[in-house]
């Protein structure tokens, strides 16, 4: 998988990461980005720069047939970046209620989910292409002030594990991006060493290029992921394994 020459949709690409690596893709030689926004006039200046490699689409994730039109348009991609995040920034119990956790849910993990099957079958036609999923160090450990984020970002990490196994079949290859603080709207009111969207998309996708599929974009994600690599590979490969014997034993549809 080649980002030189590839065709692109990217969610929440109008502001903050997902900008970021609309530019970045562009840089790399992306034929052509489909750059999801909610809000398709936000889009407009990278219109402006970009001319006819960026095709604006209305795309909230949440919505199934805002998602559907999406697949049916960008019927040639071959790159699926799934960057559209929510946090909503509190622990469960100290927002004492459900809410936040559903509405970061709904975007985090629905709405990964959504976008990946239905470009599943887009990616399949056009020979497996590649799903990149923007994680975060909070899918690693939870984060308990952001505390219902952190298991959104956890839901988002084993879907990307699991859609890897899955997936790897139709030739589409998986992976997730780790990240800590990011200087981008999202976590404005929070103080501490923030990376710039630029510097974490430029990391991010050296490491896509070297083959990496669980990437570490910055010291923070790197050193988390170093303490828990050699735990996770061995485990990983231990589930798959298992999985292959699990599903030769109970095909799919046997109940
Ligand atoms: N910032 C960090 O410290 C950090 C660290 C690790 C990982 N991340 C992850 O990086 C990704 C990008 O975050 P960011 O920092 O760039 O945040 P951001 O500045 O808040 O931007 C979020 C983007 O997601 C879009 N979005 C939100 N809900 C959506 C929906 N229902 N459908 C489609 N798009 C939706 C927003 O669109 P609107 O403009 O319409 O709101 C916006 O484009 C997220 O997945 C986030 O969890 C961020």
């Amino acid at each position: 998988m080649h980002i030189d020459g590839s065709i692109a949709v990217v969610t929440g690409a109008n502001r903050g990461l997902g900008r970021a690596f609309v530019e970045a893709l562009l840089a790399r030689g992306a034929a052509k980005i489909y750059a999801g926004a909610r809000n398709p006039v936000t889009l407009n200046e990278l219109v402006s720069a970009h001319g006819d490699r960026i095709v604006p689409l209305q795309l909230d994730v949440t919505r199934d047939a805002e998602v559907s039109a999406a697949a049916a348009c960008a019927t040639d991609a071959t790159l699926l970046l799934n960057n559209a995040g929510r946090l909503v920034g509190s622990g469960l119990i100290a927002t004492n209620d459900i809410i936040g956790l559903e509405r970061e849910m709904a975007v985090n993990v629905f709405g990964l989910a959504r976008m990946c099957l239905a470009f599943a079958p887009v990616l399949a036609e056009n020979g497996g292409g590649a799903i990149i999923n923007m994680l975060s160090v909070s899918s690693l450990v939870a984060f308990p002030p952001f505390g219902s984020y952190a298991a959104s970002k956890a839901a988002a990490m084993s879907l990307t594990h699991s859609m890897r196994y899955e997936l790897k079949g139709q030739g589409t290859r998986v992976a997730g991006i780790y990240a800590g603080l990011i200087d981008t709207d999202m976590i404005a009111n929070v103080a501490g060493d923030k990376t710039s969207p630029a510097d974490i998309v430029s990391n991010a996708l050296d490491r896509f290029a070297a083959g990496d599929d669980d990437i570490g974009a910055d010291d923070r994600a790197r050193n988390v992921r170093a303490a828990l690599h050699r735990y996770f590979t061995a485990v990983e490969e231990e589930t798959w394994q298992k999985a292959d014997d699990f599903l030769a034993a109970h095909p799919v549809g046997s109940g």
